[in-house]
């Protein structure tokens, strides 16, 4: 403990024997979020759609990457293309909807380029011979995608990150294996509910908050009924392939420990009666349950706001039968509630002179510390 001096002041420097936090201004400074912008926002790859919203060719999706708006289009062909929303003519965004649908074609509303759900310049006015335009030269521009667990995923980079190492690799440096994700089959579950939650909070709150247990007692009296090892705060999740159990009396991961559906189909009895937490950085949290998955993707456009959009997926079959998913849904639902306002309480104290060296970590929580190291790492290469 530091001791006060005379005039009743400490020295807000963290104690030596605990490991520091990242500083105050990492949270608070607009050009600390720029280069996060540009240094991994705007690197790796983001969780943009998920691919059963754009069920039809001709339907759309805007979502902000970084500081770029991305257009993505399910083509007449099927597939799923993202290009930047902005007009090879004179810039304007092509799509300003966050989702909608179009019949053949893009079309700028500024003066009515037109383009292919391909990208494809195929018409302009005054243009009438686009012959001597070189026609996908003047295109929209594409961004680098790939579907995994049923979303598109993309990267704005020129020379995208290997998907395997850095998305893939994730779960499986977490689970210890890709197979063990794959028997929940998230590709094709179907949605129960979506929520989204405008956060007042820097996005790398948001992750160390999840990655973190040390608040669960205090702050998640449903989750630590369920999981009752949480209860000691010791971020148990994070230790490879461990899943935390329920607790003996609880028959299902809802928000009254009340019975749920049956394990998905090709679960391993090892995953049955547990939770599994896995961050895939920059911006997604994956949970899996026995009979459903949350996945959550962060969208930052602040340096103190975070958009964050959940989705809750049960077997295609509970959806069909009109299956009560309210119980599951409503408990992950106050767990968020409780830690985006735990973030949003944490915000203002950022930019307190007391957090100006940062803050502590406790022993436990050296995944967070491995958190705060790459991101020093990716914005130092940018
Ligand atoms: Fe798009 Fe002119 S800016 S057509
Ligand atoms: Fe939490």
């Amino acid at each position: 403990m530091t001791a006060l001096d005379e005039t009743g002041r400490t020295d807000p420097a963290p104690p030596d024997t605990l490991v520091a936090t990242l500083a105050g201004a990492a949270y608070t400074d607009p050009a600390a979020f720029t280069r996060e912008q540009e240094s991994i926002l705007e690197r790796r790859w983001m969780c943009a759609v998920r691919s059963a919203d754009l069920d039809a060719p001709g339907r759309f999706a805007t979502v902000d990457i970084g500081r770029e708006s991305v257009l993505v289009v399910r083509g007449r062909d099927g597939a799923l293309r993202a290009f930047l929303n902005s007009c090879r003519h004179r810039g304007a965004l092509i799509c300003t909807e966050a989702q909608g649908a179009v019949r053949r074609n893009l079309q700028c509303p500024y003066h009515a380029w037109t383009y292919g759900l391909d990208g494809a310049l195929v018409a302009a006015p005054n243009l009438s011979s686009l012959g001597d335009i070189d026609r996908t030269r003047y295109g929209l521009i594409g961004v680098a995608s790939r579907e995994w667990l049923g979303y598109l995923w993309v990267c704005l980079a020129d020379e995208p990150p290997s998907f395997t190492e850095t998305v893939i690799g994730a779960v499986t440096t977490r689970l210890g294996s890709p197979e063990q994700i794959d028997r929940y089959g998230v590709a094709d579950l179907a949605m129960a509910h979506r929520e989204t939650y405008e956060v007042a909070a820097n996005w790398k709150l948001i992750v160390e908050n999840f990655m973190e247990c040390y608040h669960c007692a205090t702050i998640h009296p449903e989750l630590t009924e369920v999981l009752p090892e949480f209860a000691d705060g010791l971020a148990a999740q994070y230790y490879v392939g461990h899943g935390a159990e329920f607790g003996s009396e609880i028959e299902g991961f809802t928000v009254d420990g009340s019975s749920g559906f049956a394990p998905l189909p090709d679960l391993t009895a090892d995953q049955d009666r547990r939770y599994y937490a896995i961050t895939i950085n920059p911006t997604v949290f994956v949970n899996l349950v026995p009979d459903h998955v949350i996945v959550h993707r962060m969208f930052p456009t602040a340096v103190d706001r975070t958009v964050v959009v959940c989705d809750w997926l049960y077997h295609p079959d509970v959806i069909a039968s009109g299956g009560d998913t309210r119980g599951g849904v409503e408990l992950f639902h106050r767990v968020n509630v409780q830690d985006f306002d735990a973030c949003e309480r944490t915000q203002p104290g950022m930019s307190s002179r007391a957090y100006a060296s940062g803050g502590v970590l406790v022993p436990a929580e050296h995944h967070i510390a491995q958190f705060h190291d790459w991101i020093n790492e990716m914005c130092a290469d940018g």
